[in-house]
């Protein structure tokens, strides 16, 4: 059976669905390259801020069995390092240049660099960090969120996303989606990590992570149900022009079939990725290709979004 796993964002056409997620693998053009040549069907950037930052205090990032906890605190080269990594890299596969700054103001100034820049591929501006030390998630802030939206549309005409925090409750589903449908948004992608959650170590009575008092995103096997479920609820919700990239949670081929499933269009993978290196990309494209040849599915577009309820 021939199983086609492309699929499109904006303009841009994905050979398959898998992406890594901002912020892994994806800090130096070493990385980036590395991620250019395995077998993801598209790369994102770190998110960049305008000038380079050295992030939080280290320890930052922790695993544990369930998944990772991190106050990376957004260390990035700056965002000409990025733009030029991205108008002069091998163009074999699309990239998604993400952009993150403190201040609001700053990424009006990103949006207008990328603008006036010849890259053409998908911009994601990230409004949802959660280890900025004094600054809250944006994504958060409806107000903010529906400002940012607004100035941002009046200067910036290539295809761009925002990157959410993940949402609890169907009311905060029902007034962020309220608010992207009125914007010409060519994708989201949800969700960043859970913000804020704290891993402890019971034998050295300590945080695992310095920055913060310890808290930091929480990431892997213990978000998957929140991913699935932003993914669904907002693919329920926005108008069909807006994609979805499904963030959270992946470790295998099946995991990335249940974000489609919920109507995700791709899937990019943090903290599996971290672990287990650029090679992941294979494992998890075989898998789904298994999973997909006994369900009879022969291409993403039959299964995704037919999540059925129980009975
Ligand atoms: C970080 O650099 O702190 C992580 C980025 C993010 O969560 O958006």
């Amino acid at each position: 059976m021939k199983i086609d796993l492309s699929t499109t964002i904006g303009p841009n056409q994905f050979s398959n669905p898998l992406i890594n997620a901002a912020g892994v693998w994806d800090e130096t053009a070493l990385e980036l390259d590395e991620l250019v040549a395995s077998t993801a069907g598209g790369v994102t950037t770190k998110s960049a801020t305008l000038e380079p930052r050295s992030g939080n205090q280290r320890p930052r990032y922790a695993d544990v069995a369930l998944g990772s906890i991190n106050s990376m605190g957004l260390p990035n080269q700056g965002l000409k390092y990025y733009l030029n990594y991205v108008t002069t890299h091998d163009a074999s596969k699309p990239i998604d240049l993400s952009i993150a700054n403190p201040n609001p103001m700053d990424n009006l100034t990103a949006l207008q660099m990328i603008q006036d820049s010849s890259f053409q591929g998908l911009t994601e501006l990230n409004l949802s960090c959660p280890n900025v030390i004094g600054k809250p998630q944006i994504g958060y802030d409806l107000a903010a969120l529906k400002q940012i939206l607004q100035q941002a549309f009046k200067l910036f005409t290539k295809p761009l996303g925002i990157k959410l925090p993940p949402y609890f409750d169907l009311q905060q589903f029902d007034a962020v989606a309220d608010i992207l449908n009125q914007f010409p948004l060519t994708f989201i992608n949800t969700i960043n990590s859970v913000g804020n959650g704290l891993l402890v170590d019971p034998t050295s009575e300590r945080t695992l992570i310095e920055p913060k008092g310890g808290f930091g995103g929480i990431g892997g096997a213990y978000v998957k149900p929140v991913a699935l479920a932003n993914v669904h609820a907002f693919r329920s919700r926005l108008k069909p022009t807006i994609k979805i990239i499904g963030t959270g949670g992946v470790r295998n081929g099946t995991d990335v079939f249940e974000l489609i499933l919920c109507g995700a269009d791709a899937v990019s993978v943090g903290t599996t990725l971290m672990q287990a290196g650029p090679q992941l990309f294979t494992k998890l494209q075989d898998e789904l290709i298994q999973l997909m040849v006994q369900k009879h599915y022969p291409s993403l577009a039959t299964f995704r979004n037919q999540l059925k309820a129980a009975h």
